[in-house]
């Protein structure tokens, strides 16, 4: 268990943790949302001591991490940190990475350290990739390790800090299979998190943060469906987007039912709501009729912007460019008429993301 009492944290030009209580139970899978610079990533921070907090106490099983007193090196073994951006050591190998903190901070042997990493890295499915170097391996392999090298000394707790937001959509699914599995074996978890989905989905308790505390707390129901708090409802009704990736035909009832919810959520009207849906089925008619080879991965992103009034959806098929080789035969299927009629005429826009797919953004009409 673990209390986190008066939190407060002060740096010269802001005080992003003014006064933040809350009590950990083991077994909680905790997400923790809110707006920019609102003191996620600080939270996570003076929970393992990598910052050290202005005032307030955090207790770990009664010890009070925040005395002075307190060996922070053991304890930090206790509370597993995964960031955006990996920071796995680069000059080890994806084991010795896993290694290091067991043999330095736990004084395992190297043999039992060994063992330990590589039945780790098998149940995040890098048992294979043992001897590579980090730089070897994609974005959320990185995580994986990552997340592998947390687990090595046996936290406590795991603390992630937007553990997907630097991974391609692909990436993404197989790290938040991971964390999911995580859940299921009963782990303590706490993940700072942009995607509002993925919260809904992870956790059994939400952490709105906003104006230097825990704003609202509660269920992801009565978070995302229910809020109290006017900072809260604004936050969940404009950070409108939900992205969806579907890797076989028979998900896509599923992904259909999600984007029906999503626009309900957002008082779409019913016109709208149907030539969305219609749109999506459509798209993903025309990939596996014409276009997919061995690869069904459609990533989706839907978004509502609240101003304008205006609903995107944004496709990023794996398999693009074998489109352009049959476009002549998609633009004259039925497929491509009815995702037409779906569609604002012609406002199209593909360009080439970061991973070199490329992504075809609609309006709805
Ligand atoms: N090391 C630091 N030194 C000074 N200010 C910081 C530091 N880290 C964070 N801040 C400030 O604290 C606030 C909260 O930051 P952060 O915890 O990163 O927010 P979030 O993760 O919610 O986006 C921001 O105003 C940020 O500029
Ligand atoms: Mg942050």
């Amino acid at each position: 268990m673990i209390e986190i009492q008066h939190l407060k944290k002060q740096y010269e030009m802001a005080t992003p943790l003014i006064d933040v209580n809350t009590t950990i139970n083991e077994g909680d899978v905790i997400s923790v949302i809110g707006p920019s610079g609102t003191g996620k990533s600080t939270l996570l921070r003076c929970i393992n001591m990598l910052e050290v907090p202005t005032s307030g106490h955090i207790l770990i099983d009664g010890e009070d991490i925040t005395d002075p007193k307190c060996n922070i090196r053991r304890v930090r073994t206790k509370l597993g940190m995964v960031f955006q951006s990996f920071n796995l050591y680069e000059h080890l190998t994806v084991v010795e990475n896993c290694m290091l903190a067991q043999t330095v901070l736990l004084k395992r042997s190297k043999q039992e350290a060994y063992d330990k990493a590589i039945e780790l890295l098998a149940s995040v499915g890098m048992a294979d990739r043992a001897l590579q170097y980090p730089s070897q391996l994609s974005g959320g392999q990185k995580q994986r390790v990552a997340i592998a090298r947390t687990l090595s000394t046996d936290p406590e707790i795991i603390l992630f800090d937007e553990p997907t937001s630097a991974l391609d959509p692909l990436s993404v699914s197989e790290v938040e299979a991971v964390i999911a599995r995580l859940k299921q074996e009963g782990r303590t978890m706490m993940i700072v998190t942009h995607s509002l989905d993925f919260a809904e989905r992870i956790s059994n308790r939400v952490f709105y943060m906003d104006q230097g505390i825990i704003y609202e707390e509660g269920s992801p129901k009565q978070i995302f469906k229910n809020p109290e708090k006017d900072r809260t409802r604004d936050f969940i009704m404009t950070s409108s987007s939900i992205e969806l990736f579907i890797k076989e035909e028979n998900e896509i009832s599923n992904a259909i039912n999600k984007i029906y919810n999503f626009c309900k959520t957002k008082n779409v009207d019913d016109r709208r709501i149907m030539h969305a849906c219609g749109a999506y089925e459509e798209y993903y008619a025309i990939l596996s009729k014409y276009s997919f080879k061995d690869n069904k991965n459609l990533y989706t992103k839907v978004e509502y912007e609240n101003n304008t009034d205006k609903l995107m959806m944004r496709f990023t098929p794996d398999s693009y460019k074998d489109w352009n080789l049959v476009v002549d035969v998609i633009t004259n299927s039925l497929e491509y008429k009815l995702f037409t009629s779906y569609i604002k005429s012609f406002y199209e826009e593909t360009d080439s993301d970061k991973f070199g797919r490329y992504t075809q953004h609609y309006e709805i009409k």
